[in-house]
Parts: structure tokens; sequence; C-alpha cells
């Protein structure tokens, strides 16, 4: 442990209300969809909140629950508060979650025109007055597994939601079942509220002008349109007496809605729900969920930092805590906390890709967080009413189940061949099981083909150094440019070897691919880093020798540094046609694109970037889409000139202009190192994108799952 005491102010105690807390950390509400089928909470949903609640955070939201359950769900396992039945769960849960020093609020919701599960039941949805029917253009980014978990969506008349405006009775319903859900969460032991009024939730859609049209006391201005959020906050209130805090979870601005909340109004809304009695502001913000780039705008941002103005707007304009969000960094969030710009400072994503980042904040080890890489696999699963995962914590949802990595008693010599993410965690996992590892690299450097995809995008290259900086702390014995033959490893005598040597990378037949100007993706790669000869032959003399100048000052090395570097020369031409639409192709193209090549997507099938999750592939497909990329789908590619692609759409010729062709086709799993392995007399077993391509979760829940057994 090193003695710096860094973010003082994050680790320091502070008080919503009368509720006294052990830091400022709070983990931000977050659908799990790990609820019983029946609404109730069970061991999964426990197991997961206790374990948060270990990792050191002092306060948890639990995710948003229903105050009339079954209705006005948003997911298939959401938590109920509506029925005295709900309650022992809950109290086994707030329980679970004292144990371990953490407070926790219930966040109480109705989910309005967002109730999918009402839809499903062929129920109506609750909403403020009449809405207009829209579809998502996330829709025609689904693959067709994806899109058949969508389909009950559309309610069992196959003709998508119906509508119920409330009326007065209804509204006065709404505000007694929020206050008996809140009287449930305290006598279930929470210690505090939190009321849902954002993210196109029935109290939202009431704040929101652009949705909100009614004509009475509920609708037209501010004061009115907020005036069912302030009657629930005074319900809520006598119904759980002064002392128990109420959060207020409240949008600062609605993006890409026109005529929707913007930053003024919510700074007047919440003044208003702190005159109600509201113990503090969570601030958020939400995006129109037809537009799937909007949703990266919000609730799930992608900007760091990128409600931070709203939580300062509202600290100068209230009195009581702020909540900040949104990808907030530890350092920014101890700023924040200097400056006064907000109180707390709630983290989703980071706190599912490592629940004990808090406890390593307090023990000053912050470099041991293992980082989120902002995939948004976590939120994709919920769009798709399965249970939430984490690319890079496989531990999460599985927290009920056996501890994944109990150490081993007997200490084996293990050799992990190859240091993408799949290899490097299974060599984190051994080591820390107290296996003697060695880690085989052939290349100079760790991360594998995991390093193109940190050049494409920066969290990834996070990852990597987390994970490199990991095996260096367990003394993992890392050899770099070490080629993994029989005979290399036989000589070492290893227990067991783990093969995880990624795919194999062979361009299909395509005539014209042998040309000089096309690359494969595994040459781009070579090409980028300098470690591959061979491709930089292609190259014209002057962009060879640019290159040997860059190997050999070692820049080829850093990934930060080429990711800057790489905007004032790269040898990449000006036109560039990319042959294949999945993961690599659109990374590809992202990295290209940002560095101002022109760039043609061809994809031979329907769908591009299944491998991404639905969130980021339809954020990555629309920005793209606005920096003139042409994405084309069901092309059949027929050659490469020297020039152009030809290819065919819908029997029709077409050609594609470009001075460099990338092709991004044509991965496949590639066993063959680990059956010679195991045919030559050893133990081994592949791991990762070399047994089932794959993105970085499948490699290192593979890995984990693997390593964890050995
Ligand atoms: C998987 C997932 C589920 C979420 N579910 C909820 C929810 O139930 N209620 C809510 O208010 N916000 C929900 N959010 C938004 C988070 O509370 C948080 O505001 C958002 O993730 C931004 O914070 P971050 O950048 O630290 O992740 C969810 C976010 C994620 C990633
Ligand atoms: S799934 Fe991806 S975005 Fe979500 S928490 Fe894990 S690493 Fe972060």
């Amino acid at each position: 442990m090193s003695n710096n005491n860094h973010f003082p102010l994050l680790k320091s105690r502070a008080r919503i209300g009368k509720l006294e807390l052990r830091n400022r950390f709070v983990l931000a509400a977050m659908g799990s969809n790990f609820a019983e089928k029946d609404g109730t909470c069970g061991e999964r949903i426990q197991a997961y909140y206790e374990n948060q609640a270990r990792g050191g955070v002092g306060l948890i939201v639990l995710e948003t629950s229903s105050i009339v359950w079954p209705a006005a769900c948003s997911m298939p396992h959401m938590v109920g508060f509506s029925e005295d039945r709900f309650i022992p769960g809950l109290t086994q849960l707030a329980d679970r979650v004292h144990k371990h020093g953490a407070r926790i609020a219930a966040q109480l919701n109705h989910s309005g025109k967002v109730s999918q599960e009402d839809t499903v039941a062929g129920r109506p949805l609750w909403v403020p007055s009449l809405l207009q029917k829209g579809t998502s253009d996330m829709l025609s980014l689904l693959t067709p597994k994806e899109l058949g978990n969508f389909i009950k969506a559309a309610g069992p008349d196959g003709k998508g939601p119906s509508y119920h405006v409330m009326d007065q009775a209804d509204i006065l319903a709404l505000i007694q079942q929020f206050a008996a859900a809140a009287r449930r969460a305290k006598q279930a032991g929470f210690d505090a509220l939190e009321i849902h009024a954002g993210h196109g939730y029935i109290i939202s859609s009431f704040l929101s002008p652009a949705v909100n049209k009614r004509e009475d006391q509920y609708g037209g201005s501010l004061p009115n349109r907020a005036r069912l959020l302030t009657e629930i906050i005074r319900a809520v209130r006598a119904e759980v007496g002064a002392d128990m805090p109420i959060l207020v979870r409240l949008d600062a601005k609605e993006y890409r809605i026109e005529g929707g909340i913007t930053p003024a109004d919510f700074v007047q809304t919440a003044k208003l729900a702190e005159e109600a009695g509201a113990d503090a502001i969570d601030v958020s913000a939400y995006g129109n969920t037809a537009k799937g780039i909007a949703f990266t705008e919000a609730p799930l941002v992608h900007q760091p930092g990128g409600f931070l103005e709203f939580a300062k707007m509202a600290k100068a304009a209230l009195s009581i805590p702020i909540i900040a969000v949104g990808r907030v960094e530890l350092d920014v969030a101890e700023k924040g906390l200097a400056t006064g710009h907000f109180d707390f400072v709630a983290m989703g994503r980071k706190l599912l890709a490592d629940p004990t980042l808090p406890s390593k904040v307090m023990a000053d080890q912050p470099e041991q967080i293992r980082p989120c890489i902002y995939c948004y696999i976590c939120v994709s699963q919920i769009f798709i009413n399965q249970p939430l995962m984490c690319a890079v914590n496989p531990n999460l949802g599985n927290e009920h189940r056996e501890h994944l990595i109990a150490s081993s008693n007997e200490s084996k010599r293990i050799i992990v061949v190859g240091s993408g993410p799949g290899g490097m965690e299974a060599a984190k996992v051994l080591a820390e099981r107290g296996h003697r590892v060695s880690l085989w690299e052939k290349e100079r450097d760790l991360g594998g083909t995991a390093r193109i995809a940190a050049l494409a995008y920066e969290p990834n290259g996070r990852l990597i150094r987390y994970l490199a900086d990991s095996l260096r702390r367990l003394a993992v014995d890392i050899q770099l440019g070490k080629l993994a033959t029989l005979e290399a490893l036989r000589a070492e005598r290893p227990d067991h070897v783990i093969v995880a040597t990624g795919a194999a990378r062979k361009a299909p037949e395509i005539p014209g691919k042998h040309l000089k100007h096309v690359f494969d993706g595994d040459q781009m790669r070579g090409l980028l880093f300098g470690t591959d000869a061979a491709a930089a032959r292609k190259l014209p003399l002057y962009q060879r020798l640019m290159l040997a100048a860059g190997r050999n000052l070692q820049l080829l090395r850093h990934i930060g540094l080429m990711r800057t570097l790489s905007h004032f020369w790269m040898p990449i031409r000006k036109q560039v046609v990319i042959i294949g639409g999945g993961l690599v192709g659109l990374e590809m193209a992202e990295f290209l694109v940002a560095r101002g090549r022109k760039i043609v997507v061809l994809e031979p099938t329907a769908n591009l970037g299944p491998e991404l999750s639905i969130v980021r592939r339809s954020r990555v497909v629309h920005l793209l889409k606005e920096h003139g990329v042409e994405l084309v789908t069901n092309a059949d590619i027929r050659a490469i000139e020297s020039q152009h692609v030809t290819y065919q759409l819908d029997g029709k010729d077409y050609q594609a202009q470009g001075q460099q062709v990338i092709i991004a086709l044509g991965a496949s799993a590639d066993t063959s190192l680990a059956d010679q392995l195991q045919a030559g007399g050893l133990q081994a077993v592949a791991v990762g994108d070399c047994k089932r391509v794959g993105y970085i979760d499948g490699a290192i829940h593979d890995a984990r799952a693997i390593a964890s057994t050995i």
C-alpha cells in the first residue's frame, strides 16, 4: 500500500438529511433483471447488492423498482414495492447491505410510457397526454437473435403499445401508491428513498413539455408540470416522517427531444422539489430513445463528466446535497467536491466493472481498479431483456454462486501463450490462485489484437494497462518476443498450457486481394505497430522510411502516442475501402475517419457490427454516418481493382473508390496450436478467440472460467 492520501474528500463522511454516509461514493441505480419472476428479491439480487456493499460504497441506490408491480415495469425481472409480500426479501437485502457498512435507498418508480412489461401483457401505458407512436433507429441494427428478444415487446396483438391518459383519480392513486411503496421500504429497513423523476418515466413525462400536453393543473406552466412530483414528495414525507431522506432523480436536459426539458427547467424543478421536502437531488439526463445515439448522450453519457455542468448549476441554486453522475473519473470527482460543485458522486458502470472501487480508493490503491471499457454490454443486456452482465467483470451476476476464484490447493507451473485480454486475464486469475505463471507473447508488447482495438477506442487501452500492471504486481513471469512451439513448451515441463493466441485471420478469396494496396486486418495492425515487415514492403519507399523511423524511435510501441501521432501521419491513403463491417471493420473505420480518411465499408451480410453491443453498435454506426462514411450491407464483393472495389447490390454493379483496401473479414477460431500441444502430450487448453471468435467479454469470461478450474 502506498503512503499517499489520495482523494481525501471522496473518502470523507457526509450526510444526506440525517443519514450519515461513510464516504461520497453512491452506487447509481442500475436495472439488473436479477429479481425473481414474482418481483421479490431472492438470493441472486441480494448477493449482488451485498457484494456492492462489501466493495465499500457509501450509499447504494437500488435499481428502478415498481410501485405497482407487475404493472409499470420496464424489464421482466423488476423489483416490486407494491405489496407487503415483497417486504421479507427487501428486508434481507437491506440487512445484507448494512452488514458491510453501506446504506441503501429504494428507487421508487412507475415506468409510464416506458413500461414495456405492460405492453407485453396487453395493458395500456399510463401517460399524461396522448403520444405519437415511434420506433427506434436501433431496431434496424439488431441481429435476428436480438430481434427475437424484442418480439414479445410488441404485445399480444403484435401492434405495439397502447396508451391510457391519466385522469385526476389516476393521479391521486399514483401519489398514494408512491407513498405506500415508501412505507414498505421503510418497513424493510431501507435508509432512504429515491423518487425517480427522470428518464422518460411517469414523473418525467409530466415534467417534460415535449410530452405533457395537459390543460389541467398538472400541465402547462412548469409549476403545474412539477405538481405531480411535489405532491408525491409531500405524500411520501407524510408517510415516512421527517428522518428518512428523500432523494429525487431529475433530468437536467432532454437530448434530441424537441421542446424537451432544459437545464433552466431542471433548476427550477429542483428548487420546487427542495421546497416540497427533498433532501438531495441526483442529477441525470435523458435522450430521445428513437435515436440510438441519444442513449449514449443520456442517461448513459459517453462524454466523460458530461453532466457535471448541470450538477454545478443545481448546487449554485439549492442548499440540499447534490449528487453528480455520468462517467465521472476519480480526480474529476475529487476536484468537483473541492470546488463545491456537488456533494456526492454516483457511479454506475465503474462499479459494475469493479465493485471494490471505493475500498481501493480508501486503501490508496486506485491503480488497482479494474476499468470500465464503455462497451455498453451491461445496458444492452437490459435492452434485450437479459440479466445484467459486465464485459470485464465475469463475477457480476454470479455473486450468488460459489466464489469463482477460490485459491488452489496446489501451486502448479502454468504457461499462458498469448497476451490478449483473454491470455492476460487467465494469467492474472491463475497467479491470484497461487499458481506459478509464465506468460509468453510473440510480439514485443502485451495486448495482442486488443492493441489495435485500443488504438481505435481508448478505453480498451486502459484494460490492457490494468491487466499488464496486475500481472507485474503478481510477479507473473512475462516473456516478450517468445514464440510458443511444442519443443519450447515441452522443455519448460509445465503442468498446464493455456493457449490464448487469438483468431486466425485469412482474407477470403477475392480477386485482387494480393494487390499491393490491399491489406488484411493483421497486416494493418502490423503496419501501424511496425511489426509486420512483409506488409511494410507493400508500401512506397517514403512510407517505409517513416515507419522505420517510428519503429527505431520506439514510437510505435506506445498506444496513446500512436493515437495522437496518427492524426498527423500514418501509412494510409486518403480514400479507403474496408471490406467487412463487423467489429474490426467498424472500429477501423472509426479510427480512420477520425483521421480525415474517406471511407466506404462493404459488408457482405445484412448486419453491421454484430459483435458489438446494441448500444455501442448504434452509436458507432450513427457517428460513422454522421462523418460521411458510406456503409453498404448485403454487398456481394466481386473484385478489388487498383483504384476501386467492384460489388453487386440487388444484382446491380457498383464501384467503391479507394486507393487502399483493408479486408476485415475472415476471422475464425484456430485451435491448431492447442491441438498440436495436446497431441504432443501437454495438458493444453484453448481460451478466447482461438476457441470461439467474439468480443473482449467472451475472451475474459472464458479465460476466467477456465483459469478458475485449474
Ligand atoms: C445497466 C444499467 C442500468 C441502468 N438502470 C437504471 C435504473 O434502473 N435507474 C436509473 O435511474 N438509472 C439507471 N441507469 C443509469 C445510471 O444510474 C447512471 O446514471 C448512468 O449509468 C451514468 O453513470 P455512469 O457513467 O457512472 O455509468 C442504468 C445504467 C446502466 C449502465
Ligand atoms: S459492460 Fe462494458 S460498459 Fe458496462 S460496466 Fe462493464 S465494461 Fe463498462
